[in-house]
């Protein structure tokens, strides 16, 4: 494809997006009553006043995305579907698009579903392991190349690169399944699960121009036409999900975002940079672990605890007795109480043989070194901290990087 072709697809997609913004704007609002009728709304719960606000409205971005993205798609191929000669039409590329689609798709019904049934942590795990495998199958079909180039400390020990076989899709799969998971355990404030979203979304956007000009132009190009209208439809979301909120994203949105981000990542070929636009999640979801493995118990609400006589947010806590749980658990908590990652309450509950810790989120964590903050400074914070990341991501991509890879 030429550059100038691809620069006006981009330009077309640009308008399109903009086009998709403004509509997402205008239907949110209008939408409130209908999810309010249909029992889709949750309680804010670190307001004064607990009120109702509408819930799942990703569901509104997810289909917006979707028609943004069913028009466009004619775009790049509309040369070879007017050229009936010479048979040239590039199915496998088309072939991707549909395959990437299906697979977001699935996951925003996946989601609403969620949304709406209140799913168990098993189908969490299981549901986006499903709508990847249409993904996996145009990957096995355009590529199958499950082979690794090994960072350069390692070559002596396992040579120049390495076929990883089935192990490389059981980690394609993996991906999915963290990037939906990963965006909807760090939320619970006003603002951070649209927030970080885009933040994310914007840097693998300038990551995709970046390497415009490099070698895998194509498939930077392929991840940019999902960018611009995810970006799109985000920025209209974050507007009413801000502080203070008039509506929540709901799963929907969460596995929306991560199903697309994977998406990208893997037809695009840039699943490690992909993961490094993701440290605060990283971060978040192994400080996690033992809650999510239910090694220390987990409350269904992990979100910081509200103060309405200061109007601040602090830490939230898990009670248990420390003599029943696991090993594991036991070592985490001394490990973590030893170099200040944990606040521990010992001797509570009527007969004092409880224990308490702080819930296992990096929202925690950030109030316990700064205090109890205001929601919305908590959210500024952490979105400033995903920004920070991703400077810190494109610093590793760009220079750490040559210190391992040609
Ligand atoms: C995940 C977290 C849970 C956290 C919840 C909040 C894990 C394992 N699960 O659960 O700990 O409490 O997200 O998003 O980490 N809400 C607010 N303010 C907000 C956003 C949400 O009060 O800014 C509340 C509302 O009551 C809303 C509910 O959280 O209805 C949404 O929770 P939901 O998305 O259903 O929780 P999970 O994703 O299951
Ligand atoms: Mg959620």
């Amino acid at each position: 494809m030429e550059l100038n072709d691809t620069k006006f697809h981009i330009l077309i997609n640009f308008v399109m997006s903009f086009i998709g913004f403004y509509l997402c704007l205008n239907i949110i609002p209008k939408f409130k009553d209908v999810f309010m009728r249909a029992d889709l709304f949750g309680a804010d719960l670190s307001k004064r006043v607990q009120n109702k606000i509408p819930e799942a409205q990703g569901v509104i971005c997810g289909a917006v995305f979707l028609i943004i993205m069913f028009l466009f798609i004619p775009v790049p191929f509309y040369k070879h579907l007017s050229d009936t000669v010479s048979n040239k039409f590039p199915y496998n590329e088309y072939i991707e698009y549909i395959a990437a689609l299906l697979s977001i798709c699935c996951m925003i019904f996946l989601g609403f579903a969620d949304d709406v049934l209140d799913l168990k942590w098993r189908h969490k795990l299981l549901l986006p392991t499903m709508a990847s495998l249409p993904l996996l199958m145009v990957y096995f079909a355009n590529f199958n190349s499950t082979t690794i180039i090994v960072p350069k400390p390692f070559r002596s020990l396992l040579g120049f690169d390495l076929d990883l076989g089935i192990l490389y899709y059981i980690y394609m799969g993996m991906l999915a399944v963290f990037c939906t998971n990963a965006i909807n355990i760090y939320s619970g404030i006003n603002g951070l699960e649209s927030g970080q979203s885009l933040i994310i979304a914007i840097s693998v956007l300038v990551f995709n121009l970046l390497e415009l000009t490099g070698d895998q132009r194509e498939a930077h190009v392929f991840s940019i036409y999902f960018m611009l209208p995810y970006i799109a439809v985000c920025s209209a979301l974050l507007y009413y999900n801000w502080y203070p909120s008039e509506v929540f994203v709901g799963d929907t949105f969460c596995y929306f975002s991560g199903m697309t981000f994977a998406v990208v990542a893997i037809l695009g070929h840039f699943s490690k940079t992909m993961l490094l636009f993701f440290i605060p999640q990283v971060v978040n979801f192994v400080y996690s672990t033992p809650q999510l493995f239910h090694l220390i118990p987990c409350p269904r609400h992990r979100l910081p605890r509200y103060d309405k006589d200061i109007d601040k947010i602090g830490m939230s806590f898990t009670k248990f007795k420390y003599k029943d749980l696991h090993i594991l658990a036991k070592v985490f908590i001394q490990v973590c109480r030893k170099f200040g990652l944990l606040e521990v309450r010992e001797n509570v509950g009527e007969d004092k043989e409880y224990m308490e810790c702080n819930n296992l989120t990096f929202i925690n964590l950030l109030l316990k070194f700064l205090g109890p903050l205001h929601e919305k400074t908590t959210v500024i914070i952490l979105l400033a901290i995903q920004g920070y990341c991703s400077l810190v991501a494109f610093l590793i991509r760009y220079q750490v990087a040559r210190l391992f890879y040609n």
